[in-house]
Formats: structure tokens, sequence, C-alpha cells
């Protein structure tokens, strides 16, 4: 069997465990690997490499993604899907693993719906993709974003100050609830929640008033406040907004309401970058190797997914169209173990 893997949407640490582990069980079955570089942008432009058992060799700590990626849609392009479907079939490629969030599976399933045989596993930082408990990327930008609030909490406590910590995860709050509970963040605000000003400023307020002048409030990038509009300017390829600028935002709204010195740090994609953490090492290659095992066993048309800690496959069909969003325990604990 020929098979090809891509790597589509933002990036994140893990990519490169996958691939390794999707060349490595290959060469187990006597199957070949081709890359397809720059996501589905490659199989639009036959942009391609050949990866040899040493071509993934010590990889498995590498941040990024050898493969590079992008966030092209075919099915935006004119004869997109066609032109994929026949360089598929000029580079004799049997099967394709797509390695992605939801707008990359979601192009796989589509193609899948005009032949294309693919295996689609979950990636992303955000942890929001419906169907699997954990997507690796999650736990590496958790650790980095914990290392990075650490630090600005020793700067905000020496200058007696408010810090607003804005964090990336789209409209999902998993990494601002994750890395806010395990940095101590005295507040945590995530999109599922609706955003008041008073309210902030009333807690913050309050606990100044009680003698602990320096803060730390952790935002979800997906955070609106009820009359501020995301900049819908900048639209991707799938029709995502680009997000970010409610940290600053709230910083200017605390600073004005509360009268402490406030200042805001975007982490952006900081907490995509670096090497994976060895949680994320091993949940990669437990997917890159369940992946070539589903196209082994001839199930097509799949997303190899994490359930209580077993891996498992579930129709591409069935995860499209829904958003993992926090569930109502962590909710709960982030609204009420204020401190
Ligand atoms: O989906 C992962 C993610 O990092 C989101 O958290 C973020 O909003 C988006 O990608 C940023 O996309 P880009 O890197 O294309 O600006």
């Amino acid at each position: 069997m020929k098979i090809g893997i891509l790597n589509g949407g933002g990036d994140c640490a893990g990519l490169n465990a996958v691939t390794r582990a999707v060349v490595r069980r290959s060469e187990q079955f006597g199957f070949v690997v081709i890359g397809i570089r720059h996501g589905w942008a490659g199989l639009l432009d036959l942009d391609t490499v050949p990866l040899s058992w040493s071509a993934v060799s010590d990889i498995i700590k590498e941040g990024g993604t050898i493969l590079h990626t992008t966030r092209t849609n075919p099915f935006t392009r004119e004869h997109g899907p066609e032109t994929v479907l026949k360089n598929i079939e000029k580079l004799k490629l049997d099967a394709l693993v797509a390695v992605g969030g939801e707008d990359t599976l979601s192009v796989g399933a589509k193609l899948s719906q005009m032949g294309l045989k693919c295996v689609g596993v979950p990636k992303t930082i955000d942890n929001d993709i419906y169907g699997t408990d954990l997507t690796f990327g999650f736990d590496s930008a958790v650790n980095v974003t914990v290392d990075a609030i650490d630090r600005i909490q020793t700067t905000g406590e020496s200058h007696d100050r408010i810090m607003i910590v804005e964090v990336m995860g789209r409209h999902a709050g998993w990494i601002a609830a994750y890395a806010g509970l395990a940095s101590g963040a005295n507040l945590i605000l995530v999109p599922e929640e609706p955003l008041e000003r008073d309210e902030v400023a009333n807690f913050l307020k309050k606990r100044h008033e009680s003698g602990k002048p320096a803060s730390i409030v952790v935002v979800g990038e997906g955070c609106v406040l009820r009359d501020y509009p995301t900049d819908s300017t900048k639209i991707d390829e799938f029709g995502h907004p680009r997000l970010g600028g409610i940290g600053e935002l709230l910083a200017k709204e605390i600073e004005k309401r509360v009268g402490i010195e406030t200042r805001a740090v975007v982490l952006g994609h900081i907490v995509r970058g670096g090497a994976p953490s060895a949680y994320d090492r091993v949940l990669a290659t437990r997917l890159g190797v369940a992946a070539v095992d589903a196209l082994k066993d001839g199930e097509y048309n799949v997303m190899v997914c994490l359930r209580n800690n077993q891996l498992t496959r579930t129709p591409i069909i069935d995860i499209l169209g829904h958003t993992k969003k926090l569930d109502p325990e962590t909710l709960s604990l982030i609204k009420h173990f204020r401190i």
C-alpha cells in the first residue's frame, strides 16, 4: 500500500511524532509513505517528499511539522477537488492520512464521498474536536501557557498590577481553563460563559479591597464582550475570523473601573511552539500507529480517536459540525472556585 500523509490547519507540537509513527508502522507492513507538503495545497500542487525511516529519525521531539501546513481548502479553488483526486492518482496513492482539525478532516470526508480512501487523525491545541477525549498538541500548549503565566505572575505581583493573559483556543475555553487552574489564576474567562465587564471589575475590586492588589486574569481569545464585535475583516478559507484583542480591551475596561494599573499580555502563537510534551509524544505516536492499522484493516473515512484512554475509530462525518466545549464540571469549577 502507498500512503500519503498531510498536516492541515494550525501547527502544534506532536505533529512530527504522528508522521514518524505513520512511517515506522507502515514499514512494519511493507507500506510506502509519501509526505504531502503544505496541507491540502500539496495535493493541488504535487508538492511531496518521500518519507523513509531515516527521514523521520529523531523528529519525535521536534516541534512544528517537517511537512509544513496551510489552511488551504480545495473546495474553494476552481476544480480543486478534481485536481486533488487526479494528483492522488498521479502519485499512485492508495490512501491518505489527514492530520488536522475539523476543517482539514471535513475536506477528507467530502473527498471520501468522491472516492478518496482517507483516515483522519484529530489535531489541535484547542482540544475542541468532537468525538475524541483529548487532542495531541493540547497538553504541550497548556504546559507552555502555565510556564508563561507563572512568569507573568511574578512581574505583576512586583508591581501590584492586574495582569490579563489572553490565550488561544478559538471558541472553546480548554486552554484558558486548564492553564488558568494549573497556574492558580484568580479569574478565568472562557468563550462558553458570557463576559460581563461589571462582574469582572467587581470581583477584582473586592480582591483589591481585601488586601490583594495583584491579580491574574486568564481570558480565552474567543471571549466576546457583548458590544465588542470580533474583527471579521480577516477570514480564512474555512470562514473562520481571525481572533484576538479581547485581552487589551478588557485591560482598559478594568483599569478604568477598578483604578489599578492593568496590563494585557497576548500569548498568541507561543503556545503552539516548541517541543511536544512527553504525554503528547505518546498520544501522537498511538494515533499515528492506529491510523495505519485502520488502513491495514481496510477501514476508511474514519477518524482514530481517544475514548476513556482507549483508541477507537469513528466515521469522520459524525464529528463534523460540532465543537467540543467545556464540560459542566470544568465550567462550574472556574466559575465558583474563584480565589
Ligand atoms: O486552531 C488552532 C489555533 O491556534 C487557534 O487557537 C487560533 O485561533 C488559530 O489557530 C490561529 O490561526 P493562525 O495560526 O492561522 O493565525
